[in-house]
């Protein structure tokens, strides 16, 4: 299987004025197409900082990205966004949110088409028949939802999404989690996940990776085996629970809290 990421000995600083802050040292991460990579990391460690290097919008100090056998040197059309904060525009109802990148992706794609793929993309996670509603309009899960099609209407080969859940209460999530995997199904693509919420992570990935405290390296990699089909059930089976075990041990390692009593 090839890699559709590659991330090789990235090393990066921002420049600040107390002089440089290094926030990601000789980070190294493999991606095969197709796959699903969950990223986790004490807080400020750099994890949207790899977004942002993942999605060319900034170039590492040392080391390299490659997708799909190229060099990353500048933004790329074939890369999908979302975060948690679904900064959908409030003057666009919801189809025109979600067929926003194909106005930039596809200039050429007739008006019908573009709609008939949102429309597509907005029936598969649930939002059929709000598709003439403003943002305000719509729930937060519903918000996260819609961003999600936007996020893949262009067919990315890549979807980073940075904490894209963790403003939502636990069931609207597990609901998304769901619907992540129906998405998957059927529209295959490559997924950077920066989580927080280890569940997540191990519901929603094939690899876990742990990053160290600041500057952020691959402390871990955990590969994934859920114990059958990725249903909620599976979180609480021994197996699930041995890899959430594993995940915070190391979380408290790269903490800097290794020995200390789980809290
Ligand atoms: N543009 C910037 N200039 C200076 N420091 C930054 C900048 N962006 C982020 N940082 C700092 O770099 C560190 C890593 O940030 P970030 O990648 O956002 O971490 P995370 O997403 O893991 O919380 C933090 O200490 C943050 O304050
Ligand atoms: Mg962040």
């Amino acid at each position: 299987m090839t890699n559709l990421i590659e991330i090789k000995g990235v090393t990066h600083a921002y420049k600040t004025p107390l002089g440089p802050l290094p926030v990601l040292d000789n980070l190294d991460i493999a991606v095969p197409e197709g796959e699903f990579c969950a990223v986790v990391g004490p807080s400020g460690c750099g994890k949207s900082t790899l977004t942002r290097l993942i999605a060319g919008l900034m170039k590492p100090d040392k080391g390299e990205v490659w997708l799909h056998g190229e060099l990353v040197k500048g933004p790329r059309k074939t890369v999908g966004m979302a975060f948690q904060n679904p900064v959908l525009l409030e003057w666009r109802t919801i189809l025109h949110n979600v067929i926003l990148p194909l106005e930039i992706v596809a200039p050429s794609m007739p008006k019908k088409d573009r709609e008939a793929r949102a429309h597509e993309l907005l029936t598969l996670v649930g939002l059929e028949g709000f598709e003439d509603k403003r943002p305000s309009e719509l729930s937060g899960g519903m918000r996260q939802r819609a961003s999600l099609c936007r996020a893949i209407v262009h067919k990315p080969d890549v979807l980073i999404m940075d904490e894209p859940f963790g403003a939502l209460d636990a069931f609207t999530r597990e609901d998304l989690w769901q619907t992540m995997h129906q998405l998957r199904e059927k529209e295959p693509f490559t997924c950077v996940l920066i989580t927080h919420d280890l569940r997540e992570s191990v519901f929603l990935g094939d690899q876990v990776i742990v990053l160290s405290g600041r500057p952020a390296t691959t402390q871990y990699v955990l590969d994934v085996q859920y114990p059958g089909e990725r249903v909620l059930d599976g979180l609480y089976t021994p197996e699930c629970s041995d890899m959430l075990h594993t995940l915070r041990d190391q979380i408290r390692i790269a903490q800097g809290r290794a020995g200390e009593d789980a809290a």
